[in-house]
């Protein structure tokens, strides 16, 4: 592999500035130790896990990797924080991701124990507020990712803003990307790395099922809608899923409100542990989920009509860095003397 350096790489101790970004259930320790010995960082993602889990997540990914690797919280008033906090600092994680709301009472205590902190913003303003509380490290989310999506602003006009309010804080772009076109581009535009979600849930280790990967690859970039009123179930924000079968008839019959959609309620999957999963949840077709799976949120980006095939994580890694170094190396070339 070609060498691609940022000073992000340095902070992180990393070898290629690619982050494989927190996505829920789909994240597992092989994929995590996979993309971190393959030079990128991993990250592991607590959403719905409790202490004891996080602490056999970290355990196992530390039995497959001595690289770094973080871990990820969502923040959203649901889940007591400070135990699985607590629980990852103790475990040993090099960074700690969030998402959602701000996550400045934990700065002091994660700085303590000698780790890093990331923050999920969708503004400038928010980059800044995230800096001045002490997060060390930004991830400009644009509104094209996969997932829940924190802002309403595209990459080519977040991401310099982002860059120009928080300099010389690295900031990593989230949000479309990938490929390795997208990298270079992120580069470009001022980040120090790219965090990718939906590419990594087309990996052969994200632990989805395999439907779900299949949809992803066969995708195009106008098949995904973002929106709050469709799964949302429990969490009622924006976020970014393909279309399918339930965005089909919630728009057939007008885009209703929350309380008069077509099918509400109706219990369309059972979950890995046995749990109903109703229409309009915003549980993924994770692995263990059973029943119609197209008709669940299959959360993914627009760079989805990119991803051609299902590889392994650390392929992706390389294949990504080694084209964003051949998309540069020819830049170079535009330029006359
Ligand atoms: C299936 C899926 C699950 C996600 N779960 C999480 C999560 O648990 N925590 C988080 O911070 N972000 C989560 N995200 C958002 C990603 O971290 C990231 O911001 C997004 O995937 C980037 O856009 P992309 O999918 O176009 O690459 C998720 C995204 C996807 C696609």
């Amino acid at each position: 592999m070609g060498s691609l350096q940022t000073p992000l790489c340095d902070i992180l101790k990393i070898d290629t500035p690619i982050v494989q970004a927190p996505i829920a259930r789909a994240t597992n320790p092989a994929m995590a130790a996979a993309v971190s010995n393959a030079g990128g960082l991993g990250m592991l993602a607590f959403l719905r896990r409790d202490a004891d889990e996080v602490r056999r997540l970290i355990s196992e990914t530390h039995e497959l990797t001595d690289r770094p690797f973080g871990g990820n919280f969502i923040l959203r008033g649901l889940e007591d924080t400070d135990d699985r906090l607590d629980a990852c600092l103790e475990s040993g994680v090099d960074v700690v991701s969030f998402h959602w709301d701000e996550p400045f009472e934990y700065v002091d205590r994660i700085h303590g124990a000698g780790v890093l902190v990331t923050y999920t913003v969708g503004s400038a303003e928010d980059a800044r507020r995230a800096v001045e509380a002490g997060v060390d490290i930004i991830v400009a989310q644009s509104w094209e990712a996969g997932g829940h999506v924190r802002g309403n602003v595209a990459t080519m006009a977040l991401l310099p803003m982002v860059v120009d309010a928080v300099a010389p804080v690295p900031v990593i772009s989230a949000g479309s990307i990938a490929d390795g076109r997208g990298m270079a581009a992120a580069l470009m535009l001022g980040a120090d790395g790219v965090w990718m979600g939906t590419r990594f849930v087309a990996s052969e280790e994200a632990t989805v099922d395999s439907s779900y990967k299949e949809r992803i690859i066969n995708a195009s970039e106008t098949d995904t809608l973002m929106s709050s009123k469709v799964f949302n179930r429990g969490w009622e924000v924006t976020a970014r899923a393909l279309r399918n079968s339930t965005i089909e008839k919630w728009e057939a019959a007008g885009s209703p409100e929350v309380g008069q959609r077509p099918g509400e309620g109706e219990v369309i999957a059972k979950g890995a542990d046995g749990e109903p999963v109703e229409r309009y949840s915003s549980i993924a077709p994770y692995s263990g989920v059973t029943g119609d799976l197209e008709g669940l949120s299959n959360w993914a980006g627009q760079g989805v009509g990119l991803i051609k095939r299902v590889q392994p994580a650390a392929d992706i890694v390389r294949e990504i860095t080694e084209e964003a170094i051949a998309v540069l190396k020819k830049a170079r070339t535009l330029i006359g003397e």
